[in-house]
């Protein structure tokens, strides 16, 4: 008969010395495995006497039992070492002040936009979005375009295939400009409404000027009495505030949009320099000419009636600006293009640096 609590406090001191999981593994397959010692003492229990048995068999199960828990503690406790130490060499003191000199810099497109929402904010305007994907309801046909409407050609429009109507039936497309946020933003908030809506924008065409995906940003201001004297003033002290002169001056050239009534087109007045567009002054002094900027207009009463509000009580005025000219010419980039390409190069030599916040009380281009 063999003196199992002897073999038992070895097995016991040997699992409990194993370096890793294979060493433990090792000891499981020597103890219990098919050709384990205690393996084969339980072989022997069949060969025994029932006598025999009763005496030994307990104390060989009592054995197994032993060497199985000390075997599944020991597991555990390897397997909590080896996260304590995975989580330890991943540990990130998030406390540290940033890298001194940072890789990487803000495109000058998110620049604009936070320079806008700045300027914007001082006027009391929040930001609103807006989903890329759109249906034709919120594009087009809400702001006044409908279906048979030659507006809707002159859009370039990328569409979804028809599998992909929504539940409405509505055929879902890449918006094509900002202007279903106003319709967006008048359903889901009460007035009065002060809004910008800077985003992508999606239109089928490509050159040096135009690329299939580009930037807006809409403004939107619903209330009692708007008229076109606070349009004029809006869009008047957003130039100034961006440009950071005071010599801007807008011309509103009669326009048309289906969604507002009347439309105004916005030039500015500018002139060339070292083959750089420098805006201000009026266009028509000396040296100046004028540069058409945005659409803009008092809000179609139709578009205020499709959104459920009264257009005898509610009025207001929308403009609508492409962000990556604004920062064309404020910037100096003559090439919309290369806006999107990523060039490392393109993107040190005109990007942002991270901390550099706009705010108006410090410079609004940081
Ligand atoms: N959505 C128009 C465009 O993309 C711009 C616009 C917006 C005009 C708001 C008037 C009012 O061309």
């Amino acid at each position: 008969m063999s003196d199992y609590p002897a073999m038992q406090a070895r097995f016991v001191a040997d699992i409990g010395a194993a370096a890793d999981l294979d060493a433990l593994e090792a000891l499981r397959v020597a103890a219990l495995g098919k050709a384990g010692s205690v393996s084969a003492l339980l072989k022997t229990l069949g060969g025994m006497s029932p006598e025999e048995r009763q005496v030994q068999g307990p104390q060989i199960h009592a054995l197994r039992e032993a060497v199985t828990t000390a075997i599944a503690d020991r597991k555990a406790a390897l397997e909590g070492a080896a996260l304590e130490a995975r989580l330890a060499g991943e540990r990130l003191d998030m406390t540290l002040p940033a890298d001194a000199a940072p890789r990487g810099s803000v495109h000058p497109v998110s620049q604009v936009m936070d320079e806008l929402a700045e300027i914007f904010a001082d006027m009391g305007f929040a930001v609103a979005t807006g989903p890329e994907i759109e249906d034709d309801w919120h594009n087009f046909t809400a702001l006044n375009i409908p279906e048979t409407h030659p507006a809707r050609a002159m859009h370039d429009t990328f569409y979804f295939p028809t599998q992909m109507n929504d539940a409405a039936g509505r055929a879902m497309l890449l918006r094509t400009h900002t202007s279903p946020v106003q319709i967006r933003t008048m359903m889901s908030d009460e007035p009065p409404i002060r809004i910008i809506a800077p985003g992508r924008v999606y239109r089928s065409d490509s050159d040096a000027t135009h690329t299939p995906m580009f930037h807006q940003v809409e403004g939107l201001v619903i209330d009692r009495g708007i008229h076109m004297g606070h349009l004029k003033w809006t869009l008047e002290t957003f130039l100034k505030a961006y440009f950071e002169r005071d010599d801007i001056v807008l011309r509103l050239r009669p326009s048309y949009f289906p969604f507002t009534e009347p439309s105004a087109e916005v030039d500015v007045g500018y002139r060339q320099e070292k083959g750089r567009r420098i805006v201000g002054g009026s266009g028509d002094d000396e040296g100046h000419a004028w540069m058409e900027l945005l659409g803009s207009g008092m809000v179609n009463r139709r578009v205020i009636a499709n959104c459920g509000l009264d257009p005898d009580e509610w009025q207001g005025f929308a403009f609508g600006v492409g962000v990556d000219r604004l920062a064309m010419l404020k910037y100096g980039m003559d090439d919309l293009r290369a806006f999107f390409d990523g060039d490392l190069r393109w993107l040190s030599h005109y990007g942002f640096g991270a901390l550099s916040v706009p705010t108006l009380s410090g410079g609004i281009s940081a």
